[in-house]
């Protein structure tokens, strides 16, 4: 049985992202590799060596602890984790390599979780990280 999260996240990103006005370019992306982890104390814990160097710089990171992915981006030694839910009305994103998508009303947010279209009018949530014996930890506090 499809559950509703899963079905967004098995959709097709090229209709989302028609939808939203994106171009086709964009829309022939192939969809970010996802990683499932258990969490730990209000914390999750990725190792670095899961952003496999062709599979770029981003990972969906999805725990059962959470409604919603956080999207986690490595950039440099920093990594930046944003939280997948819409701050219109509170439905899972998509992201891309570029951008990240909301399928009910259109709205778009760019990588550092700004709004680039409305509705939406606050940026994505977004959750502490850091290096810890070689460990991405993510604060879910
Ligand atoms: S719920 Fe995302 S734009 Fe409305």
């Amino acid at each position: 049985m499809t559950t509703r999260r899963g079905f967004i996240k098995s959709g097709c990103v090229a209709c989302l992202l028609a939808a939203s006005g994106a171009s086709l370019l964009e829309g022939c992306a192939t969809p970010l590799p996802m990683l499932k982890v258990a969490s730990k104390s209000n914390e999750l814990v990725v190792d670095p060596a899961s952003f496999i160097s062709e599979r770029g710089n981003m990972l969906v990171v999805r725990t059962s602890q959470l409604e919603h992915d956080i999207l986690l981006i490595k950039d440099g030694d920093n990594y930046r984790a944003l939280y997948l839910r819409c701050t219109h009305e509170g439905v899972d994103l998509t992201a891309t390599k570029n951008k990240i998508y909301c399928s009910s009303h259109g709205s778009v947010f760019d990588l550092e979780g700004k709004v680039l279209k409305e509705p939406a009018l606050r940026p994505l949530k977004t959750f502490k990280t850091q290096l810890n014996n070689n460990q991405i930890i993510i604060n879910l506090t």
